[in-house]
């Protein structure tokens, strides 16, 4: 056998025989020629069966072949601007095939139209298609840079725990679960345990798993996300903003990059995430409740469905139309600061000029994509904190190693989450975040 390669490398091998182990992704019958687009994870090429370059037995078995079935193909790659494929340009002509499964029964996700409870149904099939392939490697891609830009910025790793036994972002979307007899909450962020790493470690990231009883359906709501949440010490709210768009242009740029192919696949207009780069806007949130309320006196719309911008009161956190509108009046991602203090999580510091603000930041994305980042300055003032854990009804008990970062050594300190998919569905132009993910958990389906 000659020496086997990943379709992703075949430029490599113009004029050497290889071996391709894969799957048939489809197929095309011209008689004496069979077409088979070969797939194998890094790629899809054009693998050409002439009837006289083979061994007759593995000609009939090449009319037979279906979707799916899994093969072992070697022959020579030869250079042809007009195959088709994934990165395309490279056809093999096969002179040995060997047939690893022939699949007998038909496959479900055959190239016809298909609904979409049915593709979350056949997930587990649905990412071998194309275009679940190339968002899923995109997802890879910035979770790498976000590891890469966190590393290389001094921020240590620090892994927070995802049994909990308090809430973090109100205690409306736990998960509770039984921790031998006690209740105990799936994490819906690090952040607090974040708060107590950087008091040993200056700056850290957690980068996990997380979790939140979202009871209602949304495109960019999941119950089970990733977040990257890193923290820092001696950092206000304004230096929290700096760090959080230099991180995420990188994100953005590297993407650009790195999975060019892949976003091309997608049909992604990568006009708008060129300009994504340093510095973007910022926007006090009484300036966007002005805002919004123009455009509501207006009638002004938001897309996809130009659904229209509803009125808002000074003190309500934002509606996607809301996010969505802000969001369009600038090229880059935009930073809306300073929201109501009650509309917020307890810990966030209050602005000490204007106590019903505080010093949060949110991160929309352009193109109606939405909070991709929650973060901001937190409060270092225990007296504060105590009042906030009986305002919002918090278990006193269960936040004393909390207060106790405000007892021994209390400093200014920020951070932000960002979430992968919410980032994954911008950077790709998805219009529903269940594609973002490998298994999304959404409301009412956790099968498969
Ligand atoms: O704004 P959030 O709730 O902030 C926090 O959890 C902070 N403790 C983070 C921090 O400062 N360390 O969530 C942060 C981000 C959102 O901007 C969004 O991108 C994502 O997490 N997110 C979700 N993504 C998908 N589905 C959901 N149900 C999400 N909820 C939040
Ligand atoms: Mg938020």
């Amino acid at each position: 056998m000659a020496e086997h390669v990943y379709i992703e490398r075949i430029a490599d091998y113009v004029g050497h025989e290889v071996t391709v182990k894969g799957w048939l992704y489809a197929k095309t019958d011209k008689g004496k020629l069979q077409f088979l687009q070969v797939r194998d994870g890094t790629g899809i090429v054009q693998c050409i069966v002439f009837k006289k370059s083979v061994a007759p037995e593995q000609f009939e078995i090449a009319q037979r072949l279906t979707q799916e079935s899994s093969l072992i193909v070697t022959g020579v790659v030869r250079a042809d601007e007009r195959a088709p494929g994934i990165p395309g340009g490279y056809e093999i002509d096969v002179g040995d095939l060997q047939v690893v499964q022939l699949v007998t029964e038909e496959y479900p996700i055959s190239p016809k139209e298909h609904g979409v409870d049915f593709l979350m149904q056949h997930r587990h099939l649905w990412i071998r298609s194309s275009r679940q392939w190339a968002v899923l490697r995109v997802r890879a891609t910035i979770i790498k840079a976000i590891r890469d830009w966190l590393d290389s910025h001094g921020f240590i790793l620090m892994d927070t725990p995802i049994l909990t036994p308090a809430a973090c972002e109100g205690t409306t979307t736990l998960f509770e679960t039984n921790y031998h007899g006690t209740p105990a909450y799936l994490s819906q962020s690090g952040q607090l345990y974040n708060e107590a790493t950087i008091m040993a470690f200056g700056r850290v990231y957690c980068f996990g798993p997380t979790f939140r009883a979202e009871k209602s359906k949304t495109r960019r709501h999941i119950q089970e996300f990733w977040m990257v949440e890193p923290e820092a010490a001696y950092v206000d709210m304004w230096q929290n903003m700096e760090i959080q768009e230099q991180f995420v242009s990188y994100l953005v740029q590297t993407t650009l990059q790195t999975r060019a192919a892949e976003l091309k696949l997608l049909g992604r207009d990568v006009s708008r995430l060129e300009k994504v780069e340093p510095p973007f806007p910022r926007l006090h949130y009484d300036e966007a409740v002005a805002m919004i309320n123009k455009a509501a006196a207006a009638g002004a719309v938001v897309p996809p469905n130009d659904e229209p911008v509803p009125p808002i009161s000074w003190g309500d956190d934002f509606g996607a139309p809301h996010e969505t509108y802000v969001a369009e009046q600038f090229e880059k991602p935009v930073f809306v600061h300073h929201y109501p203090t009650a509309a917020k999580a307890f810990y966030m510091a209050q602005e000490p000029d204007r106590p019903e603000t505080c010093r949060s930041s949110d991160l929309l994305a352009p193109e109606g994509y939405g909070e991709i980042i929650g973060g901001g300055e937190r409060s270092s003032d225990l007296a504060f904190l105590e009042a906030q854990i009986e305002r919002h009804r918090l278990p006193r008990e269960a936040y004393e190693w909390y207060l106790d970062l405000r007892r021994f050594g209390s400093v200014p300190h920020s951070g932000f989450g960002l979430g992968v998919e919410r980032t994954v569905m911008w950077i790709c132009g998805l219009n529903h975040i269940r594609e973002t993910i490998p298994f999304p958990r959404l409301l009412g389906r956790i099968y498969p």
